[in-house]
């Protein structure tokens, strides 16, 4: 089984480009600018049935990947995931997150794991913290949504804060190396409270593509 391209948890807060704002006239010219900056990029997938909005598959990954030269992380944001996981992992996907409250996630899981990929597992903010319990011995990555999830550009939900530092207390009680990854209006201020709350990988979207310059807006949460 090849090496993962992902990182494992360091102490440092990895930042990751969430591909639903950039620019796809021009994906490379949209990404050149994180390529150094950025530690893997993340592209949203939705289904129009778990969120509603439809965003895109399992096409636009080496596209990602080519752009950004940034191992990718795919969210799915789909109601049933077992039928796409072969498809991300064949497209290149090196971590793959599945919903909490998805059809299967256990299954998927074991799945995207089996396939010598990394496995992480999102909660939509309504759903407790305590539904990561069982699976803490096998995740690669927690992810606290801290918008509703569906669409960039929301306000971010500051009462998630509880939920990550509770999710970051079961990661260490597990003492495995687990990323805590928050994705939702997070800027700098708010990549700031995230990061005190106990998150170490922040998914940017809107705040980062909207930025005059996408590598200063990187460079400055890099001092956080
Ligand atoms: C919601 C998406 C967004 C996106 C980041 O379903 O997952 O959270 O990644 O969007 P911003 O950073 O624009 O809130």
């Amino acid at each position: 089984m090849k090496p993962s391209p992902f990182p494992l948890p360091s102490g440092r807060v990895a930042l990751v480009p969430s591909v639903l704002s950039a620019d796809f006239a021009c994906l490379k010219g949209s990404l050149a600018p994180v390529r150094k900056l950025a530690d893997w990029v993340q592209v949203d997938v939705m289904d129009g049935v778990f969120v509603p909005n439809i965003s895109f598959g399992p096409v636009i990954v080496p596209f990602v990947a080519k752009a950004s030269g940034l191992p990718v992380d795919a969210h799915l944001m789909v109601s049933r995931p077992a039928g796409f996981i072969d498809a991300f992992a064949g497209a290149g996907a090196g971590l793959i997150t599945v919903h909490a409250e998805s059809e299967g996630a256990a299954a998927c899981i074991k799945k995207i794991k089996a396939l010598g990929l990394k496995a992480g597992l999102a909660l939509r903010p309504k759903t407790p913290v305590s539904r990561l319990a069982p699976f803490m011995k096998v995740l690669d990555l927690v992810l606290v949504m801290t918008v509703e999830p569906g669409f960039g550009g929301q306000a971010f939900m500051p009462e998630m804060m509880k939920k990550v530092s509770a999710a970051r207390k079961l990661i260490a009680a597990s003492g495995r190396p687990i990323w805590l990854q928050v994705d939702g209006g997070i800027n700098a201020q708010t990549a700031r409270t995230s990061a005190a709350a106990g998150a170490d990988s922040l998914v940017i979207g809107s705040a980062l593509f909207s930025a005059g310059s996408p590598a200063a807006f990187l460079r400055g949460l890099r001092k956080i």
